[in-house]
C-alpha cells in the first residue's frame, strides 16, 4: 500500500468515527424534528408554520436579529410566549444532545441566502 492510500484510509476512518459518535446526522435531525414547522428549507411555509407565524430563516433581517446562544437555548428549552405564558415550541434538550443542537443552529444559519 503507498503512502496515499494509507493517508486517505486514516481520514476515512476519521471520518467514520466521527460520524458514529455524533448522533444523527443534522439534516436527518432538522428533517425529524424541526421541518414540520420551520419548513425544509428553513422558511417556515408549512401548515403548522403558518399557524405558530415562524420567522422566516432565510430572511438576512431575521438572521440578524438571532444570537447563536439564544438559538441554542431556544431549541434546549423551549419556546415560550412572554405575554400569554403559553408554550410556542417545545424543549428539545432530552431528544437531542448539547453537540446536535449547536449542529442545528449552524445549519439554519446556512438558510440565509
Ligand atoms: C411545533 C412547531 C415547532 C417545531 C417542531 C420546532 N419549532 Fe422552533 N420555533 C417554533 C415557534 C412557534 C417559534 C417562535 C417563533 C419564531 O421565533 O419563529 C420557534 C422558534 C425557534 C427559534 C428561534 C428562537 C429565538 O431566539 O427567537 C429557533 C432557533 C428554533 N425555533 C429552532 C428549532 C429547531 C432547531 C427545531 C428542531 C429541533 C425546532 N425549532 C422545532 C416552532 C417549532
Amino acid at each position: 500500500m503507498n503512502t496515499r492510500s494509507k493517508i486517505t484510509l486514516t481520514g476515512l476512518a476519521l471520518l467514520l468515527t466521527s460520524l458514529v459518535s455524533q448522533g444523527a446526522p443534522v439534516a436527518e435531525n432538522w428533517e425529524n424534528h424541526c421541518a414540520k414547522c420551520h419548513g425544509a428549507d428553513g422558511k417556515g411555509q408549512t401548515k403548522i408554520g403558518k399557524k405558530l407565524k415562524v420567522k422566516d430563516y432565510t430572511d438576512a433581517t431575521v438572521q440578524a436579529e438571532l444570537k447563536d446562544d439564544e438559538m441554542i437555548k431556544a431549541t434546549a428549552e423551549g419556546v415560550v410566549d412572554a405575554a400569554s405564558g403559553k408554550e410556542r415550541m417545545k424543549a428539545f434538550k432530552d431528544e437531542l444532545s448539547a453537540d446536535e443542537i449547536k449542529e442545528l443552529v449552524a445549519y439554519i444559519r446556512k438558510f440565509k441566502g
